[in-house]
Order: C-alpha cells, then sequence, then structure tokens
C-alpha cells in the first residue's frame, strides 16, 4: 500500500505530482501525543501558538481492520482545551513577583519554560490510501503515545469537511470559526428533504443565516415560504428583485378563511377569541355555528359578522315571544343568546383591530407591494411556484390567530403534496418566531392548531418535500416532540441557562465543552450540526450585506433623533402655544 500522506515536510517534492491524491501540501508537525491515549481522546504537547482551541488536528496511527489486517490511518480530532503551565513558576514565586512588584522579566524564572498541553476529542479515522475519497469511521483503536500531531492543510480539511457533498447539491455556508480559510458547505438536499432548528438570543444572527439559507435555495429556483411575523425578511424583496431579475418574490397579508376539511380550526379560533362562555351559552354558540354554514373559502370576518345577526335575531325573536322551536338549542334564554353575541362581538372587533394593524405596518413600507393571501385550498400554485419566494407578512396578528392562519395554509399546501397530484412543487418552509408556533405544552398554550399540523409536517414532511426551517430565540419555550423531529441544527448564541439547558437535552452526542462556547459566540457564529453537515462545526455564517434592506432591520434611535425635523404641524402648535403664553404674560403684568 502507497503512502499518500506526506506527513513528512522533507518528502515533500517525493509525492509531487500525483494527480488523483488528494492531500496536497504537507502538513505542519504541530505537537507529541502524550502517554495515554483512549478511543475517544488524547493530549498532546503543542509547539507554542501553533494551533488553537477548536482546531481540527491529524494523528497518525493504525487501525486493525476486520480481516485481520492493520493499516495506516489518519486520526482526526478538535482541540477541546488548552492547558498551559510553567512548572519552574510555582505559585508562591507569582506571589512574590506580585507583592514586590518585580516584572518575570528581570529574575532568572525561565519565560520560555511555558508549556501547552492540548486535549483532543477524536472525530474518526479515514484511511490514507490514494484516491479514497475522506470519509471518517469511527476509531477501534488509540493513536499511539509519541506519534505526531499535524496540522492538516486547509484544502485538505476542507474536503474532509466537505466530503459525499457533490450529489448533494451543496451550498456554501460561510468559514470555520478556527480557521476563516477552510470553507463550510452543507447539503441542499438535506436541508429542504429534512427539518432544521434554528436558535439563538435575539441579534446573534438568526436571520441573517435565513438570508443565506434562502438565497442558495433561490439559485436552484427551490420554492420557499417564510412566515414572517415581523417583518425581518422583507429585505429580501428589493434587494432579491435586482439580484434575482427571473424570480418573482411575493408579499402577502393574510386573509383568514378556510375550506372545507379545516373549517373546525376556524370554530376553535371563535371559541377561544371570545368570552369564557357557561355550558349552556356554549350550547348556543355551537346551534348558531352548525346553523349558519361556513361557505368555505369567505373571509372569518364576514362570517362572524353573520354569526352575529344569527344570534341577535334569535335573542329579538326570544323577546318577542315568537320563539320558534329552531331558535337555539332546548330554552336558550335571550340573555343567554345575548351574551354569546356580545362574544362574537368581541371577536369581530378583534380580528379587525388585528387586521388594521397589520394595514399600518404595512403602509410603513409603501415602496413594498403587498397582495392578500390566495386561498391554499384552490390555489396552491399562486403560493407555491418553481423560482418563487412567498413571505405571509403577520405583523399585528396575535399569536392565536397567526397560529389558526399558519395552521389552515400549511395543512392545505401539506395536502396538495400528500395528495401527490403534482399541484404543487416540493417546497420549503421557514418560520420565523416558531416559539408562537409551537409551543411547549408547559407554556399553557396547549391546543395552538399550528402545532398538529407543524407536527404532522415534521414527521411526514420527508416523503413530500415539505421541508421546514424553525427559527427561535426561545428554544425551551419550543414544543418538545416537534424539536425531537429536527434533524439539523444551527445554534447561535445562547446566554440564558434554560435554553443551554433546552440544547443539551435535545441534541444527541452534544458535548458540554461545546456547549461553553454558546454564550460567547460573536454575531453570526454558531455549530452547525446533523444531517446537512458531516461533522458538528463551529462555523461563521456569511453575511449577505446585499440582501439586507437599507430601510428595515437594525434600529438607529440616535441617528434618527440627531436628523430629526420638526414637522410643519408641530412647530405651527408651538408657535400658537407662544402666542398664547405672551397673552398670558401680558395679563399677569397688568391685572384687571
Ligand atoms: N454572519 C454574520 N456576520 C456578520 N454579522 C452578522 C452575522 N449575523 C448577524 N450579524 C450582525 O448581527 C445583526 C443581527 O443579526 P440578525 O440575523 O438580524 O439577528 P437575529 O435574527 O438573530 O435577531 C445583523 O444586522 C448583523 O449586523
Ligand atoms: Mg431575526
Amino acid at each position: 500500500m502507497r503512502k499518500i500522506i506526506n506527513l513528512n515536510t522533507n518528502l515533500k517534492n517525493s509525492i509531487g505530482g500525483n494527480s488523483i491524491r488528494k492531500i496536497s501540501d504537507p502538513w505542519a508537525s504541530i505537537g507529541t501525543i502524550l502517554g495515554q491515549t483512549s478511543i475517544d481522546d488524547y493530549s498532546f504537547h503543542l509547539k507554542k501558538f501553533k494551533a488553537k482551541k477548536g482546531d481540527i488536528v491529524a494523528a497518525e496511527a493504525k487501525q486493525p481492520t476486520g480481516d485481520g489486517r492493520v493499516v495506516e490511518v489518519i486520526v482526526w480530532g478538535r482541540i477541546m482545551e488548552i492547558i498551559s503551565s510553567n512548572e519552574f513558576l510555582p505559585n508562591e514565586a507569582a506571589k512574590e513577583l506580585t507583592e514586590g512588584n518585580i516584572s518575570i522579566q528581570d529574575t532568572i524564572l525561565p519565560l520560555t519554560k511555558n508549556d501547552a498541553i492540548c486535549t483532543v476529542k477524536n472525530l474518526g479515522y479515514t484511511t490514507n490510501d490514494p484516491g479514497q475519497k475522506l470519509s471518517l469511521m469511527p476509531l477501534n483503536y488509540p493513536v499511539y503515545p509519541g506519534g505526531a500531531v499535524k496540522y492538516p492543510a486547509s484544502k485538505d480539511l476542507e474536503s474532509l469537511l466537505n466530503t459525499d457533498m457533490k450529489g448533494k447539491n451543496p451550498i456554501f455556508i460561510g468559514n470555520l470559526v478556527a480557521r476563516r480559510d477552510v470553507d463550510v458547505q452543507v447539503s441542499a438536499d438535506n436541508m429542504v428533504s429534512r427539518h432544521v432548528l434554528v436558535i439563538g438570543m435575539t441579534g446573534s444572527g438568526k436571520s441573517v443565516w435565513v438570508r443565506r439559507a434562502v438565497r442558495e435555495l433561490m439559485v436552484k429556483q427551490y420554492p420557499i415560504l417564510i412566515i414572517d411575523p415581523h417583518g425581518d425578511n422583507l429585505g429580501i424583496v428589493q434587494k432579491a428583485t435586482k439580484l434575482f431579475p427571473n424570480h418573482k418574490i411575493k408579499l402577502f397579508y393574510p386573509k383568514i378563511s378556510a375550506s372545507e376539511n379545516n373549517k373546525e380550526v376556524i370554530y376553535t379560533l371563535i371559541e377561544r377569541l371570545g368570552n369564557k362562555l357557561t355550558e349552556p351559552q356554549y350550547d348556543f354558540l355551537n346551534w348558531v355555528l352548525t346553523k349558519t354554514d361556513y361557505e368555505p373559502g369567505t373571509s372569518l370576518i364576514q362570517y362572524i359578522s353573520i354569526l352575529i345577526q344569527k344570534s341577535n335575531a334569535a335573542a329579538e325573536n326570544k323577546r318577542n315571544k315568537s320563539t320558534k322551536s329552531s331558535d337555539g338549542p332546548g330554552n336558550t334564554g335571550a340573555s343567554t343568546m345575548g351574551v354569546v353575541s356580545r362574544s362574537l362581538r368581541k371577536v369581530y372587533s378583534k380580528l379587525k383591530e388585528m387586521e388594521q394593524s397589520n394595514i399600518s405596518n404595512r403602509n410603513k413600507y409603501p415602496h413594498l407591494k403587498f397582495e392578500e393571501l390566495p386561498d391554499p385550498y384552490s390555489q396552491p400554485e399562486k403560493i407555491i411556484q418553481k423560482s418563487q419566494v412567498s413571505i405571509l407578512y403577520l405583523k399585528g396578528y396575535e399569536s392565536l390567530p397567526s397560529s389558526t392562519i399558519v395552521s389552515i395554509l400549511l395543512e392545505s399546501l401539506f395536502n396538495h403534496r400528500s395528495a401527490g397530484n403534482r399541484t404543487i412543487p416540493p417546497f420549503f418552509t421557514v418560520l420565523e418566531e416558531a416559539q408562537n408556533f409551537i409551543p411547549s405544552k408547559s407554556e399553557g398554550q396547549d391546543g395552538y392548531p399550528s402545532v398538529s399540523t407543524i407536527k404532522k409536517i415534521a414527521t411526514e414532511g420527508r416523503k413530500f418535500g415539505t421541508g421546514l426551517m424553525l427559527v427561535s430565540q426561545r428554544p425551551y419555550r419550543l414544543d418538545e416532540t416537534v424539536c425531537a423531529q429536527m434533524n439539523s441544527y444551527i445554534i447561535l448564541r445562547l446566554k440564558n441557562e434554560r435554553d443551554q439547558r433546552f440544547v443539551k437535552n435535545t441534541m444527541e452526542n452534544w458535548d458540554n465543552e461545546e456547549a461553553k462556547q454558546l454564550p460567547n459566540f460573536a454575531n453570526g457564529q454558531g455549530i452547525v450540526s446533523g444531517q446537512i453537515t458531516n461533522l458538528p462545526l463551529t462555523v461563521q455564517i456569511k453575511f449577505d450585506d446585499d440582501l439586507t434592506n437599507d430601510d428595515i432591520g437594525d434600529e438607529n434611535f440616535i441617528s434618527d433623533v440627531q436628523n430629526w425635523k420638526e414637522s410643519s404641524e408641530n412647530k405651527k402648535k408651538r408657535e400658537l402655544s407662544k402666542d398664547f403664553d405672551e397673552v398670558f404674560d401680558v395679563d399677569k403684568r397688568k391685572p384687571h
């Protein structure tokens, strides 16, 4: 067997010119493995400053194979910890330096005797054969003490990280935090067919990541649906129109309406947005609901106004004693009917208010064109289409109506996909503020309609090409069973203890050492793990500044105030009041 990895710098030229050779540059030797090693980890003595925490390093080793042979391999591992010590500097000596105000340079203490000992966690091994791809296999024998530790060339590390990506539509997401010259790719195939959980505190870089992913999927003409409760993604609209001239980028506002097969959801919303009802009142509400056919596709607000009319009419009849047997169940009294009517009016005005709030938020962006969400049941192709990005702008809607809207929308789209009638192509849904749509049971928001819809998509979506990306700043508030269905993770900065605990509990193979990094990540730094990548990696996500919006996003209140010009109306008011003040002053000086 020919050895292709040139672990010896001096052999550089002897292997040059081999075109199938994957591993190109000789790797620098950075240290020596210490006396005791195990399958999981080893320690080594590091040449000063030659590596840092988080680096991926390689050690030479031999592995016994199943057929009795012993093969030469490269063992890849990650530096988890570096401990530096100087045995010539006992604590006592340091204390004396402090107390005597002495610099160590002015003493005979040896400065060069600092030792750095690294602990390495093994990731797996690759064979050392020409032409073999670098796929990691689990170790079955420890590296040998005394062996050399090498610093792999960037190109080689890159090919290890991105092995097998070729057939899986790799997309570039950023660079290793520890080695900025190493590009990291993830598999777009695995991303859109499975589910990705994106978590990180506010400002940690979630939306920047969403833009990165969306942009790459746009290049692949993949249909995308973004559920956007705050308008974080409106930036994509303006800029992407220029970057992707052949794409359709649609901005929708919700219309609450349901189709025949999910009108139950509508009933739930009416019930839960209204006042708490007693048993007889509830019976009457049910009676009005069953007596008033919901015409699939009509607006919920319109439907509720019919319900109000009906219950008012029933109450009126009751008062006029012209009771017909059809006016309410049993002997419902007029006052009961009145209470139900009031509750319905409350639902009506709540929905109107939210609609109005959504309108006034939309009006803040006069240059953006919003359209009413088409009926996902009868016109799904207007929402999901090749080379189309659809953004549903939910600002102004409270979480229960938002959950209802999203449930109706996703349920319909999912049904179109699972029916297999090719009305719409596979698509990818991004759900921002996921805690509002899949609240954990402990949040007391049980029965949100979107929970069961998303649960269904998460469990069955893979078969039908309805991948999800759930984005949240509060992971511990998410429904546990939905999270358990997620198989890829982007974990950005998290400072909250409960959120960190959630990460530890949810993810398999999660290392405490890795969890320690979470609070210290800079913007856009995070751990990428799961099926979209070969190895869990700490990545600096690429920032697509050409997709950010100039007038949406980061608030800049200080310069806003500095550039503040008083409106002419305010000015007039102020001058008017000055005139009045003068009048009063005159009055004070010359009392009548
Ligand atoms: N990958 C990144 N590279 C550089 N800066 C970033 C990155 N991600 C985020 N930022 C910075 O942090 C800000 C907040 O990021 P954003 O994605 O809006 O946070 P979140 O959605 O998590 O609240 C961005 O406007 C940007 O300035
Ligand atoms: Mg955001």
